[in-house]
């Protein structure tokens, strides 16, 4: 308990002692509309980076946003990057944004649901990019994707939750009930689950679900659906994407398929999905972002919602499960 309590206060003390950059003290947010792209020499703008937690496809997100960012002239030389990880703990992603907050960063880029939500909570005036918040609008975060009304806009990575459970039907017709994996903390989360109970329900498809908290309850959690179900669907699920390679091998164990909702969970050991392209909305997310800093007003840069989706199977799960295509 006590180890806990220092880790915790070890981490906050970490977050605070960095800064959102290191431009002079006293110099405070400058209004975004006059940023202009050659900011002085001297006065680096600052951006503070919030990401939920590390796993590959966040870590993709941002490495292509960042790499767009200075294609765009917004590289290290014109900006202070402050990028901080939240390591799954939403308390810790509330102090990060109230530190950006209070080091008058020009723009925060946040990357995944929680992390968005966290920036939005702390301020309604610095501009806040989010990306791949697959529902905003469920998340509290726009009321209406094209018109943002606040201080938020960002892209979305919408999930084809139909064609999804459409691949497994070809897949592996022989599955007939599925368990939801997911941790009920994720707004982005819910907003899957909802949709893959509305298609089951429709479709006369039985399921059960389990949710966890954090990714050490994942191989519990799974090993209970495993013994309910013929097939495991995790949906957009952060938690469940950075406990991934667990639950990938012990779905093969078991002799079941695991269907998800990212690219980069078929890589670490899922059987199959339909999804988008991260590399494409880190580069979508750090163009909106550079647009703002070159003058844009979150206002006219509406929400981007990625609904180019490409299927990804992994070959060799399929062939450890003996599936024939
Ligand atoms: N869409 C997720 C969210 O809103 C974030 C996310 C991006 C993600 N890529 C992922 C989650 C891959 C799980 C796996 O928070």
């Amino acid at each position: 308990m006590m180890k806990k309590f220092v880790a915790l206060m070890m981490s906050l003390m970490m977050i605070l002692a960095a800064g959102c950059g290191a431009a002079p003290s006293g110099s405070s947010a400058s209004p975004s509309s006059s940023l202009g792209d050659a900011a002085p020499t001297g006065e680096k703008l600052r951006v503070g980076v919030v990401q939920f937690m590390e796993h590959p496809s966040l870590d993709q997100i941002r490495e292509a946003c960042l790499a767009q960012l200075e294609a765009r002239g917004y590289g290290a030389d014109a900006v202070e990057f402050d990028y901080q990880n939240g390591s799954g703990d939403f308390a810790n992603l509330t102090a990060i944004s109230q530190k950006f907050a209070g080091d008058g960063c020009d723009m925060i880029i946040a990357i995944a649901t929680p992390a968005a939500q966290a920036a939005a909570a702390v301020t309604s005036e610095i501009p806040i990019v989010f990306a791949a918040v697959t529902d905003p609008v469920d998340a509290g975060l726009v009321s209406d994707p094209q018109k943002p009304d606040r201080n938020l806009t960002g892209t979305s990575d919408a999930i084809p939750v139909d064609a999804i459970f459409q691949l497994a039907a070809e897949m592996t017709p022989d599955v007939k009930s599925f368990g939801f994996l997911y941790n009920a903390g994720e707004a982005n989360s819910l907003s899957v689950i909802r949709q893959a109970k509305e298609y089951c329900d429709q479709n006369s498809i039985p399921y059960t679900e389990a949710t966890v908290t954090n990714s050490s309850e994942v191989q519990q959690s799974a090993l209970k659906l495993l013994g309910e179900a013929d097939a495991i669907y995790v949906p957009i699920d952060n938690t469940v994407a950075s406990a991934m390679p667990t639950l990938g091998s012990l779905c093969v164990e078991n002799g079941k398929p695991c269907y998800v909702s990212a690219d980069s969970m078929v890589l670490d050991g899922g059987l199959a999905s339909v999804g988008v392209n991260y590399d494409d909305l880190g580069k979508q997310t750090a163009d909106m972002a550079a647009d703002i800093l070159d003058g844009a007003s979150v206002a006219e840069t509406p929400v981007r919602v990625l609904e180019q989706f490409n299927q990804v199977v992994n070959e060799e799960v399929a062939a450890a499960l003996g599936i024939q295509k």
